[in-house]
């Protein structure tokens, strides 16, 4: 309603999240006309900083996602106003309690609901929570909720800690955990793309599904990020969440409707029907520095927060299994990596042969090169192409390959947003289907807990790979072992 208020405060106000991603969003937000009429958004940290400071900090890294040929340096001014800085611990009752007093002000006696977005390393983050809730929650009405983001623990039981933690501040209603993978467009399209084409569904199994793969790339390294990547490596950083939940969503079975605790309650359960990831079925790697054009790349140990010795992999690909009557014998390939020849994020599901295929013999001997495959490529250049084999227009009967192809930049002329604006609009209006309910993210730990505890007890070696790279051969392989072959190699 009109009396209402929604305050956010970015707690951790300087740090690169809320510089490079949060305080852009809630720009697009506000810009689109999506936030309430009556909102502050104020940045909490420790150092000291004026309003204006901020204001500044923050001016530097809006832009005008929505509409390029606007100018909307009026808009960004009239969304600066509404910016405060207020500087505290982290871990201070008190310094909260005066948060509490200044955004009342703003709030200007509405009913107050508060948004607390935590973007502060593990540490100290349930002192935070902690104070946030005994001093600032909404004290008149309001709802109160706190957004977190991974890490969620480094293993089961450190993350069972952290929620048992969290639950003495907060309910679960209002914990919103972030994987803002699920806030990206094709990956919310996903269940679209299922559900509502009666051509997908039906082939969505091991009757007609060889095998699925998520892939992730980057093509930078961990640069001065060093010192929170090497406590955790690129498994905890990219699969157990991002690539997970993709696979969640992908696999689950048909959700009884839209609704967060439907959906939620699908994911669950397929999680649930996984089998924990074995060392055998991992291979793990490591960057190590390269010379090319002149140019000297450093390695994953030069960055100068990391232990010279670390074996902190950088690149890891795993065979995951769902054994359920869906998915029973079909690999689910996971390969992440950073400094590696691309940046890139895709969906790749290859089909199974036809059978009885009158065309067998245009294809040669290499049959596997014929089966259709679906690639969803969540980022860059958004896009979903089908791989069909068709015949080349003449009087001969030669086949190729060609693509049933959907480029978004082609296709919709809107700006794709940016998976923070869908994840705090929905956080605002208390929707909850994109966030990480506890117990999928206990099902999603007991998957790689195992094998992350085997990986440190026996020191297991990364395969070395060039920065630059396509990454450790070793993944062919594993690929190999299950009759799959990477689908982004060609
Ligand atoms: C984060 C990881 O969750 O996702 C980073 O911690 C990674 O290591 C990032 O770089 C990738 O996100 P995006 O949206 O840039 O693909």
């Amino acid at each position: 309603g009109s009396e209402c208020t929604v305050s956010i405060t970015v707690v951790g106000a300087s740090g690169d999240l809320a510089k490079k991603k949060i305080f852009p969003a809630l720009f697009a937000l506000y810009y689109e006309g999506c936030l309430p009429k009556h909102f502050t958004i104020c940045g909490y940290a420790r150092s000291k900083m004026t309003d204006a400071e901020l204001r500044n900090m923050v001016s530097k890294t809006l832009t005008c996602r929505i509409d390029k040929r606007e100018n909307c340096s009026e808009k960004m001014d009239q969304f600066l106003k509404r910016c405060f800085y207020h500087s505290g611990q982290y871990d201070s009752q008190e310094n909260f309690a005066a948060l509490d007093k200044t955004l009342k002000e703003h709030e200007g006696g509405r009913t107050s609901n508060r948004l607390f977005y935590l973007s502060i390393p593990p540490n100290i983050f349930i002192d935070a929570v902690k104070c946030a809730s005994l001093s600032a929650s909404s004290g008149n009405g309001g709802w109160t909720r706190v957004i977190v983001e991974k890490p969620f623990g480094r293993d089961s039981d450190s993350s069972a800690a952290l929620t048992t933690s969290l639950k003495q501040y907060l309910t679960e209603d209002q914990i919103f955990r972030i994987d803002h993978y699920l806030g990206k467009e094709l990956v919310e399209n996903l269940s679209v793309l299922r559900f509502s084409n009666l051509i997908f569904e039906p082939l969505w199994s091991r009757q007609y599904i060889r095998n699925v793969q998520l892939i992730f790339s980057e093509d930078f390294g961990t640069e001065g990020r060093g010192g929170y990547f090497d406590n955790y490596g690129i498994i905890r950083d990219i699969m157990q969440n991002h690539l997970l939940q993709i696979l969640a969503l992908f696999a689950m079975e048909t959700p009884v409707s839209l609704d967060a605790e439907d959906i939620r309650n699908e994911k669950v359960k397929v999680l649930r029907s996984m089998r924990p990831l074995k060392l055998e079925d991992v291979v793990l790697g490591q960057y190590k520095n390269h010379t090319r054009g002149g140019v000297t790349y450093p390695a994953y140990i030069d960055d100068k927060t990391v232990p010279k010795d670390s074996l902190t992999p950088t690149f890891a690909a795993a065979a995951l299994f769902i054994d359920n009557a869906r998915w029973d014998g079909v690999p689910f390939l996971m390969k992440a990596g950073k400094a590696l020849h691309n940046k890139r994020a895709e969906i790749r599901v290859q089909f199974r042969h036809v059978p009885g295929n009158l065309y067998n013999r245009n294809f040669g001997t290499d049959l596997d090169r014929a089966t259709n495959e679906l690639v969803i490529r969540v980022q860059p250049d958004e896009a979903i192409y089908l791989k069909i084999n068709n015949k080349v227009p003449g009087l001969g009967m030669k086949l190729d390959r060609s693509n049933l192809n959907l480029h978004y930049a082609a296709r919709y002329s809107k700006e794709i947003p940016d998976a923070y604006e869908r994840l705090l609009l929905d956080a605002i209006e208390g929707e909850r289907r994109l966030f990480i309910r506890s117990d999928e993210l206990d099902a999603a730990w007991s998957l790689f807990t195992p094998v992350l505890n085997e990986i440190e007890e026996k020191k297991i070696i990364p395969e070395y790979y060039p920065y630059g790279s396509r990454g450790p051969v070793c993944a062919h392989y594993l690929a190999a072992r299950y009759n799959v072959r990477w689908g982004d190699l060609g």
